[in-house]
């Protein structure tokens, strides 16, 4: 494999694709720097070899161009702390100012570009865009795990223009290395653990675990898709119409695969989408009308806690409810207690990306479970067994 590992990078100016698409609140402070500091021992591996390194990022999607909430400016200060240097900074990633300053990079020296999807060419995958940057490094180093699943010009056209100088990262071989772990060696009881508000987000992600998990347990929003399915009154709860037969279809599965689906058996319920709002316990079977489920029940959560307690290996995507909101974070806490608690007795537990991996840190249990990862929407798409271009252009000799 190629990685950053096998590299010598001594006089070398390292261009480095890393996922620094961190929350920022409205004066520009980084909420959450979980993917600033992942990132961290890939660039210090290429500094101590004696090396200099040319960041390059998108951060959020912005429209058209510039957009000033969207600038990688705001993680300069950040970088230079953590650096204990100044971080340069280029006003845009291509043109003549990044070309002079990147040319000019000594060993030791760091240059942060600014944010590629300024330029519409960096997700079309514009071989030319792609070419500009390449220019700005002797070798390709791509550690942006989260975007892996983009075929854009940084994350994966830009390859070919370093056929042989092209490596990943500790952040995308970590990554890579705990998904197949739960893919390929599962220890059995495997328990996954599918939340958050779309089932059509996780639809192939669950077909392709039923055919690997013992317990598949079900929270948030797309819940309520399930109970319909299975002949419940919902309320005003969220509901995927169209993927009712879908979620029914599922349950048929699960059951044909002997795999021990949980539906959550209660829910908190509200009477509006907040927090002020008035809230009880109820059956999920049994909603009242106008009356919504917004977090996994008591009884659920127990049932839920006792499952992952005897699990040898659990994966876990998505909130149990609506998490950002105090009445309604209750089954997420719970489901994250449980996850640490299996993990101290000997689980492996992999936290899979996004609000899952938010509300773990939030927690501040991130280094009491197995792993957490970077990504989102790629860990989902590398685990529903599609390949990343990210990937495969570092591995392909002919990307
Ligand atoms: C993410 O946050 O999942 C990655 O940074 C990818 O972002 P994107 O979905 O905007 O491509």
């Amino acid at each position: 494999m190629r990685t950053i590992d096998n590299y010598n990078f001594a006089g070398k100016r390292a261009l480095m694709r890393v996922d620094f698409n961190v929350p920022l609140d409205e004066n520009f402070k980084i909420t959450d720097d979980t993917r600033i500091r992942a990132a961290i021992p890939s660039i210090q591996k290429i500094l101590n070899d004696g090396g200099s390194v040319v960041l390059m990022s998108h951060l959020g999607r912005p429209k058209s161009g510039p957009e000033e909430k969207y600038s990688l400016i705001h993680l300069v200060e950040r970088l230079s702390q953590e650096f204990n240097t100044t971080v340069l900074f280029a006003k845009d990633c291509i043109g003549p100012e990044a070309a002079r300053l990147a040319q000019d990079l000594q060993p030791g020296q760091i240059l942060l570009l600014e944010n590629l999807r300024f330029h519409k060419a960096e997700e079309k995958g514009d071989p030319d865009f792609a070419k500009e940057l390449a220019a700005l490094g002797d070798v390709y180093v791509n550690d942006a795990f989260g975007t892996a699943h983009r075929a854009h010009a940084s994350t994966a056209i830009i390859a070919r223009y370093f056929p042989k100088d092209k490596v990943m990262g500790y952040v995308m071989f970590a990554e890579l290395d705990n998904a197949r772990r739960v893919l390929e060696n599962a220890e059995r009881p495997f328990t996954a653990i599918m939340g958050g508000a779309k089932i059509s987000d996780k639809i192939l992600i669950i077909e392709k675990l039923l055919d690997r998990v013992d317990n598949l347990l079900i929270g948030g929003g797309m819940s309520y898709t399930f109970v319909k399915a299975d002949g419940g009154q919902i309320g005003a709860s969220l509901v995927e119409e169209d993927k009712v037969d879908l979620a029914s279809r599922l349950i048929g599965m699960a059951r044909e695969k002997g795999v021990n689906l949980m539906i959550p058996v209660d829910s908190v319920v509200a009477d509006a989408f907040s927090n002020d709002a008035n809230v009880d316990t109820s059956l999920s079977h049994h909603i009242k009308p106008m009356w919504m489920g917004l977090d996994i029940g008591p009884t659920a959560r127990d049932q839920y806690a006792e499952v992952i307690l005897n699990s040898k290996t659990i994966l876990w995507n998505g909130p149990m409810g609506v998490f950002e909101m105090s009445n309604f974070s209750v089954g997420t806490e719970g489901v994250a207690e449980a996850v640490v608690e299996a993990t101290r007795r000997g689980a492996y537990s992999l936290i899979g990306g996004g609000d899952s991996a938010a509300a773990v840190n939030q927690l501040g249990y991130a280094d009491k479970v197995s792993y957490v990862s970077t990504g989102g929407g790629a860990l989902l798409e590398y685990m529903e067994g599609r390949e990343l271009p990210g990937v495969v252009a570092i591995e392909r000799d002919d990307y």
